[in-house]
C-alpha cells in the first residue's frame, strides 16, 4: 500500500505541475482530496490493514494529503503571479519610444518687432492706444486736414465698405479718436493694422502694420520730435544708427518730414539694401498742423505737438534680413518657424 501511495503522490504532483488554470487545480483538489477523493479512499482502506502496518500507512497518507495541499496552493500562487505579469505586460508603456513633442506657439515676427518698438516708447513715457480698423471718412481724412480731391488722397486709396466707411489706410486716424477723448498732455503710440489698395510685390502689401506716435503739450517743438526719434532709432538698431529728416508733405503736419534711418547694414556707406543711398526710408513725421488740433477743440495758442508714423514690416525686414514682405502673410510655417 505504501507503493500505491508513492505512485499516487508522483501522479498527483505531475498533474498539479501541469495544471494551467484555477479550474484545473480545483478539479485535482476534488479528485485527490475531496470527500470522495482518492486519498480519502485510501484512508478508508486503513481499517483492513494489519494493525501493526496502520501507523506507518496512516502517517504516509497524512503526509500525502498535506503535501498535495501545499503543492496545490503553491501552484495556485504561481498561476496568479503569471496572470498579474500578463496583465502588466498587456498595458505596459514602452519607455524606449521617443516622446511626442508639443508644438509651442510663439509671436509672429511682425508682432514681436511691434512689441519691441512699443516697449521703447513706453520707456519714454508714451502710452498705448488702439482704434478701429474700419473707419469713417471723417476720422480718416476730414479731421486729418485732407481737403477733398487733394492729390495726397491718392496715396491713401483703400477699401471702402460703403460711401463713408472704409478700412483705415493709416494709424493716423487714431490721433483724432484719442484727442477727442483726452485733454493735453497727450503722449500716445498706436500700433495697428492698415490697408491700402496697393499692388502686392516684394515691398508692398494690401495689409500692413504701422506704429503711430503723437505728443501734444505746451511748448513742443520739432527738436522734441527729432530727439525722440533719434533715441528710438538708437534703442532699436544700436548707438551708430541715426535719423535723417527731409522735407515732405502730409496734410495733418506742418512742417512735415520724411523719416529715414542710416542703413543698418552699411551704416550709411551705401549698399544693395539701401540702393546705395546710405539711408532707409521708414515713415513720416512732423509738427501737428494747428487745423488738426483746433478740429478736436484744443487751444492752438497754448498747445503744439508732433506726430510720426512708421512701418513695422520695414523694421522687421531690416532686423532679420527678410527680402520679401509677402512672407509675413504667407502662413508658411517653414518661414515662421525660424523666429
Ligand atoms: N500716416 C502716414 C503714412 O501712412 C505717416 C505719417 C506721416 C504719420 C506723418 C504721422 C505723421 O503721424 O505726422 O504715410
Amino acid at each position: 500500500m505504501l507503493d500505491e501511495i508513492a505512485l499516487m503522490q508522483t501522479e498527483a504532483e505531475a498533474a498539479i505541475a501541469a495544471a494551467d488554470s484555477e479550474a484545473a487545480l480545483e478539479e485535482l483538489r476534488v479528485k485527490y482530496l475531496g470527500r470522495n477523493g482518492l486519498v480519502r479512499g485510501q484512508f478508508q482502506k486503513l481499517g483492513s490493514l494489519p494493525k501493526e502496518d496502520r501507523p506507518a500507512v496512516g502517517a504516509a497518507l497524512n503526509q500525502l494529503a498535506k503535501g498535495l495541499e501545499e503543492r496545490l496552493e503553491a501552484r495556485r500562487a504561481e498561476l496568479a503571479a503569471a496572470d498579474a505579469d500578463r496583465a502588466l505586460l498587456a498595458d505596459a508603456i514602452d519607455i524606449t519610444l521617443p516622446g511626442r513633442s508639443h508644438r509651442v506657439g510663439k509671436r509672429h515676427p511682425l508682432l514681436a518687432t511691434l512689441d519691441e518698438m512699443v516697449a521703447i516708447f513706453l520707456g519714454l513715457g508714451f502710452r498705448v492706444v488702439e482704434g478701429p480698423e474700419v473707419e469713417d471718412y471723417y476720422h480718416s481724412f476730414t479731421a486729418l486736414n485732407y481737403p477733398e480731391y487733394h492729390p495726397a488722397m491718392d496715396e491713401q486709396m483703400t477699401f471702402y465698405c460703403g460711401p463713408d466707411v472704409l478700412l483705415r489706410s493709416q494709424t493716423s486716424t487714431v490721433q483724432i479718436r484719442a484727442m477727442e477723448h483726452m485733454e493735453p498732455p497727450v503722449r500716445i503710440v498706436v500700433p495697428g493694422r492698415c490697408y491700402r489698395r496697393d499692388t502686392v510685390d516684394a515691398t508692398h502689401c494690401h495689409t500692413f502694420y504701422q506704429l503711430e506716435g503723437l505728443l501734444v503739450d505746451e511748448g513742443v517743438t520739432f527738436a522734441d520730435l527729432k530727439g525722440t526719434l533719434e533715441i528710438f532709432a538708437r534703442e532699436m538698431f544700436g548707438e551708430r544708427c541715426h535719423v535723417r529728416f527731409r522735407p515732405d508733405f502730409f496734410p495733418f503736419t506742418e512742417p512735415s518730414a520724411e523719416v529715414a534711418l542710416s542703413c543698418t547694414l552699411c551704416e550709411g556707406g551705401g549698399c544693395r539694401v539701401c540702393s546705395n543711398t546710405g539711408y532707409l526710408e521708414v515713415g513720416g513725421a512732423g509738427e501737428v498742423d494747428p487745423n488738426v488740433l483746433a478740429g478736436v477743440g484744443y487751444d492752438t495758442d497754448k498747445y503744439t505737438g508732433f506726430a510720426f508714423g512708421v512701418g513695422v514690416e520695414r523694421f522687421t525686414m531690416l532686423r532679420h534680413g527678410i527680402d520679401d514682405i509677402r512672407l509675413f502673410y504667407s502662413g508658411d510655417m517653414r518661414f515662421l518657424g525660424q523666429f
